[in-house]
């Protein structure tokens, strides 16, 4: 049988680790979708750069050429960033490619975009790890629970926050010494103001409020507010009052319409989300029929988030190879965004 064949874009920590188990799992993928998955290319800044485990002649710097080629079903997108990540998912989607993407900023800024190109064209955009690593939560917002109707999701999704307070909480450290800690294990980025300002917690939040409220709000529209003001007084001062404070993005549906956004706050050391430890992430959702619902694990991590990319191209090869696409994208309706402003 004609094998479905997968360009890469990208191949840092999540990318190679991708590749690797495009490669490694083959036969297993295979039998999953019912037709061998294959790479057609890899598309990177510095194609000559050697890669372990990983054909050179797979690698390539031109990007465009590589989305635009006949033989290619599905285009996977780990570079991150807006540029030229969109213009490159963009270009996938009008070739008739199915896109599987874990760049959440590029999500919350123009998803709605790429969903509605998605549709006119009959492809497929999964995104799993775009929000909270390998947890699922997308899936389940998507299709799990699109039955039922939510009334909250609210949730750790940024890991290296959740460390720092996690580490000023259990030590008594104050934000300086346990940033640097963060960064020296390699949670936080060099620069880490997409963190700890709260960017990429809204970027998910705005993701999780759009599928949970069949919304389209952007992540300019969330409410921001990040960590960098909390001191060992503020912790020492929940922990009077029996709580612990988090970094939450909160999505909910209030009178005049979706809300979300994302702020330091106290949460009772017994709620779910309070014993959430180190750089987990977890995301509890509030349902009417379901009731209350719980996801934990790992947010972030090149093995965990390959993991929920691997789950996301099984998805779309499947469908594919059935000629069918998943759920429609324009199940975005216009339920109104409340006005929040932004911190
Ligand atoms: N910087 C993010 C975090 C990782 O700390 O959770 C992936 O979004």
């Amino acid at each position: 049988t004609t094998p479905l064949r997968v360009a890469l874009l990208g191949c840092g920590v999540v990318g190679s680790q991708v590749a690797r188990m495009i490669l490694s799992r083959a036969d297993d993928v295979a039998a999953r979708v019912g037709r061998p998955v294959e790479l057609a290319g890899i598309a990177v800044a510095h194609p000559d750069r050697p890669r372990a485990r990983l054909p050179q002649d797979l690698f390539t710097a031109d990007a465009e050429a590589l989305v635009a080629r006949d033989d290619v079903d599905i285009v996977v997108e780990v570079i991150g960033g807006i540029e030229p990540a969109y213009p490159l998912i963009m270009s996938a989607i009008e070739h008739g490619s199915s896109v599987v993407t874990a760049n959440k900023a590029l999500l919350a800024a123009h998803g709605h975009e790429i969903y509605a190109a998605a549709d006119v064209h009959g492809v497929d955009v999964y995104y799993e790890a775009a929000v909270a690593g390998a947890i699922p939560i997308v899936r389940p917002l998507r299709e799990s629970l699109v039955g039922d109707e939510i009334r909250r999701v609210m949730g750790i999704v940024n890991g290296t926050t959740n460390y720092i307070l996690d580490k000023m909480t259990s030590e008594g450290v104050d934000f300086e010494t346990a940033l640097a800690e963060a960064q020296r294990l390699g949670y936080a980025e060099s620069d880490p103001t997409a963190d700890v300002e709260g960017y990429d917690a809204a970027a998910k939040a705005a993701i999780l409020a759009s599928l949970a409220f069949h919304t389209r709000i952007r992540g300019s529209q969330v409410h921001r507010e990040g960590i960098t003001g909390i001191t060992p007084e503020d912790i020492e001062a929940a922990r009077g009052m029996g709580c612990v404070i988090k970094l939450l993005a909160i999505c909910e549906m209030e009178p005049e319409g979706v809300s979300a956004r994302v702020h330091p706050a106290l949460v009772p050391e017994d709620h779910p989300l309070g014993g959430i430890r180190g750089a987990n992430n977890a995301i509890f959702v509030e349902a009417r029929e379901a009731g209350h619902l719980m996801f934990m694990g790992p947010g972030a991590g090149g093995s965990p988030t390959a993991s929920a990319v691997m789950g996301d191209l099984v998805t779309v090869a499947r469908n594919r190879a059935r000629g069918v696409a998943g759920p429609a994208q324009a199940i975005f309706g216009d339920v109104p965004v409340a006005e929040m402003g932004t911190v």
